[in-house]
């Protein structure tokens, strides 16, 4: 029988674990500070963004949430981050994406100093992780080794297929890996013989976007799967492919109009894993848990060089 890796369990550990260093900087610096830019009004970055707030409040965490229009131009955007670059009571800027088509997201995020880059996508940033050095790190990937180091899931040597390659999530878990001594495939959707690479995993991690695309012919018996897709299903035949004959599932997507469905079969994952995150309350829970880390690892680094002494 397989068993779940429970994102909700690790984040209320790591979120746990995280208020005495809150609480030291806040007694001897000042509250830490996350400045939050949602632009525009995508339903799910909505979702997203409430989600930080909310933790960042548990937390005694300082929060404010910018909300330029969808139309923003790309300079106007570029002055926003400046601003929040020059304050000194903001640690760590998030610009949520995607942006709009006509914002060049790629300048906005070289924009954020990396001192004060939560989300670890700086160039920078980037680079730190590459070859090794301390800095913020991407927080789902972050979060994905977090959860299997708590569960002990063996890594060193390991043989790992991570499939999508996006900046995000799929390359810097892979340097993450290489770093944890796994060895380390990474597909994408122009991999030949999808199936035949992921069958070779002890430890397969889902990361492409695409609704239940891997099944049982993807996932050798026992291995760990780790699903970091979030996709919204709205179509009854898909619904019926991912969940064949499934009332409840039916009754779901007639009520709420989707259903969330991660990158791998819910039913595969049970039948054929030894552990699996379930979607939802497996890796999603985790990518907040770790922007909190990344928030009050740079604030203490900040407290740091205004020369005061947390610990
Ligand atoms: N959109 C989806 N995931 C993320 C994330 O981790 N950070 C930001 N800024 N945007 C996202």
């Amino acid at each position: 029988m397989a068993e779940l890796l429970d994102g909700n369990r690790v984040r209320d550990e790591i979120k746990a674990e995280l208020l005495g260093r809150v609480q030291a900087i806040r007694q001897r610096f000042r509250a830490p500070g996350i400045a939050v830019v949602l632009v525009g009004d995508n339903p799910a970055s909505a979702i997203y963004v409430r989600n930080k707030v909310k933790t960042c409040q548990d937390l005694g965490i300082y929060s404010e949430t910018h909300t330029p229009p969808a139309s923003i131009a790309t300079a106007e955007l570029l002055a926003l981050v400046e601003q929040l670059n020059q304050r000194e009571d903001i640690d760590g800027i998030l610009v949520q994406m995607p942006l709009p088509p006509q914002v060049d997201a790629k300048r906005v995020l070289d924009a954020i100093r990396p001192d004060k880059d939560v989300d670890g996508f700086h160039p920078v940033s980037v680079g730190n992780l590459s070859i090794g050095n301390p800095g913020p790190r991407a927080c789902t990937p972050a979060g994905v080794i977090e959860l299997l180091k708590r569960y002990q899931v063996p890594l060193v040597g390991a043989e790992v297929v991570v499939v999508g390659r996006s900046d995000i999530v799929g390359k810097p878990m892979a340097m993450m890996l290489i770093h944890e001594s796994a060895t380390v495939t990474v597909c994408h959707s122009k991999t030949r013989d999808l199936a035949e690479v992921c069958r070779r995993a002890d430890l397969l991690i889902a990361a492409m976007g695409k609704p239940a695309l891997l099944n049982d012919a993807h996932i050798k018996p026992g291995a760990v799967v780790v699903d970091v897709g979030m996709n919204r299903v709205t179509h009854p035949a898909e619904v019926e492919r991912i969940w064949p004959g499934d009332q409840a599932k039916r009754a779901q997507l007639q009520q709420k109009g989707s259903v969330l469905v991660g990158d791998v079969s819910p039913l595969s994952m049970a039948a054929r894993a030894s552990f699996y995150t379930p979607v939802p309350g497996g890796v999603g829970p985790l990518t907040i848990a770790m922007l909190m880390v990344n928030t009050v690892t740079l604030a203490e680094a900040r407290a740091h060089r205004a020369g005061v002494l947390l610990h």
